[in-house]
């Protein structure tokens, strides 16, 4: 048998300076419902998350927490591993950048890039952002009417001026719009690889890559003086992760270059112009393709520590449930798009989409069948066109959102699968096969055996979403773990009619409103 093609997906690292929230869950979540939704098609996955441990940013947090970076990391980046837990990612692996490996990783390639002559030694003087990790031109601040200089993320800037390391950024230029020409997705959304092409064509400055006024990073090789840029060390995880330096492996020789780099908008210049012109600098393959995903802002409000209005994702998961959290998280803003969280419209996606339309169509045929055909899957009988026309929608579903999720386009997924429930909800309306129990039973066998079958198709395609709920739906209609898989969709698979079905129980219940609201940490 041919070896499963190979899928490698990343989620950014996280500062550890801080407790994570619903917009680190966003990131991550995406992450997971592409890696799950490829195991289940048939790939080999890997799917990396993990946390950004060193630079000024996490030092500062752990002077002020009163701490050493060391203990103070530790602490911090479990708060990530536990959301993984909480939200039941299926990562992996959880790569944190004070590990052994990554650092013998970030030497070599460091190493690499000096024997390349792509690093020189030379001095730095100009403004740095310590909340971005990023240094910016004049030309890019504004200046507050008290005088502040603010850089476009609106993080307050500081002059630094220290010998450094640089990267000889301005040799990438040509070569970074020669492989965005190529490839045109290589950042996605489209109008965002506008935005990069934009700003390379402006002319590249050489990067400086190194500090020398703090400690808590990586020694540069032979120049402990210096640490290094913690971007530099960051991006590096995505190759530590698979053996780098040893490329000879079979892991690196399968997973690089990675599908996809899932980033927030705020960090795609790293990923998509630093990140490759560091790899093509080392001769090593940029990766396929970074996709910049939106902000979300709480009830219309950006969301900060300051403000009281980061969402913990524990709380949101007590209040609605994760499979609900999970869901209307990817469908209720086209992702790329930004989004506004609002509990009112997390009740309404649970009530209306997950309960009435889900939740409805699964629990009354799987009533119908317990009450009226003995437990068993139905048999089924001559097909009209109606029945016909629903399966040929089911078969045809799992293409739809194939096209889908190999562009991200996560809410187009999930439109196909509610346009699915819609047609199956019109035909139990239009069947009506509570009526048939008396004049026709052998009909009311079929309408209930298609139901089902659509039922199936549903459950098997809406795992990576819901796996939880999906998976109750699957016991439900008696469909064992090995046969989950999008292989075992379309009739050759087809539930066999005579199969005891468990007692349904619902699985999407209503979220009561009074109970709502309460989601804000
Ligand atoms: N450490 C860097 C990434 C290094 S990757 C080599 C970093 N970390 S972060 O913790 O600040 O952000 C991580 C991710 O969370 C980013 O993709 C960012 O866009 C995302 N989000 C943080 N707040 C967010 C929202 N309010 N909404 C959506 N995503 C947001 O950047």
């Amino acid at each position: 048998m041919a070896a499963a093609p190979a899928y490698y997906v990343t989620t950014p690292i996280y500062y550890v300076n801080d407790v994570p929230h619903i917009g680190h869950m966003y990131t991550t979540l995406a992450c997971d419902v592409l890696a799950r939704f490829k195991r289940l098609d048939g790939f080999n996955v890997k799917f990396l998350t993990g946390t950004d441990e060193h630079g000024q940013k996490v030092d500062k947090a752990a002077r002020a927490a009163g701490l050493e970076p060391k203990v103070f990391t530790d602490k911090v980046s479990e708060n990530f591993r536990a959301l993984a837990r909480l939200m039941n990612f299926s990562n992996d692996d959880f790569i944190r950048t004070t590990e052994e490996r990554h650092l013998r990783s970030c030497q070599a390639l460091w190493r690499t890039l000096l024997a390349n002559d792509q690093i020189y030694l030379g001095s730095y003087a100009g403004w740095y952002a310590v909340r971005d990790e990023a240094f910016y031109a004049e030309s890019e601040l504004t200046t507050t009417p008290g005088g502040e200089k603010l850089a476009p993320s609106g993080a307050p800037v500081e002059w630094v001026e220290e010998p450094s390391y640089f990267f000889r950024l301005s040799r990438w230029q040509e070569p970074l719009l020669r492989l965005y020409a190529d490839n045109p997705d290589f950042v996605l959304p489209r109008s965002r690889l506008n935005e990069v092409v934009s700003f390379v064509r402006g002319g590249l400055q050489d990067l400086s890559v190194s500090r020398t006024t703090f400690q808590w990073g990586i020694p540069v090789p032979d120049d402990p003086a210096h640490v290094m840029y913690v971007w530099l060390d960051a991006l590096t995880n995505y190759i530590t992760a698979i053996g780098y330096p040893d490329t000879d492996t079979e892991d690196f020789r399968t997973f690089w270059p990675a599908d996809v780099h899932m980033v927030g908008k705020d960090i795609l210049r790293f990923h998509a112009v630093y990140w490759p012109a560091f790899l093509m600098a080392a001769g090593l393959a940029p990766p396929k393709r970074v996709f910049a995903h939106g902000w979300w802002t709480v009830e219309g409000q950006k969301m900060s520590k300051s403000l009281g209005n980061a969402i913990d994702p524990l709380h949101l998961i007590e209040s609605y449930g994760r499979d609900q959290v999970r869901y209307v998280m990817l469908r209720e803003v086209p992702f790329g798009n930004d989004g506004d969280f609002s509990h009112e419209s997390v009740v309404a996606r649970i009530n209306g989409d997950l309960a009435n339309d889900y939740g409805n169509l699964v629990q009354r045929v799987l009533s119908m069948v317990a009450k009226n055909c003995g437990g068993v899957v139905p048999s089924p009988a001559d097909r009209t066109g109606d029945d016909a026309a629903l399966l040929e929608l089911c078969h045809r579903l799992i293409t739809t959102v194939r096209q889908a999720m190999d562009r991200q386009a996560f809410h187009e997924g999930l439109d196909a699968l509610w346009a699915v429930i819609r047609a199956a909800n019109g035909y139990v309306d239009r069947q009506a096969p509570w009526a048939l129990r008396k004049s026709d039973p052998a009909r009311m066998g079929t309408v209930l055996y298609v139901l089902m079958e659509a039922i199936r198709h549903l459950a098997i395609v809406t795992q990576p979403f819901m796996p939880e709920a999906a998976g109750r739906i699957l016991d439900q209609l008696a469909v064992g773990p090995a046969v989950r898989d999008f292989a075992h969709l379309g009739q050759d698979h087809a539930l066999v009619a005579g199969t005891p079905v468990p007692t349904p129980r619902g699985v999407f219940p209503r979220h009561e409103v009074e109970a709502a609201g309460q989601g804000t940490a």
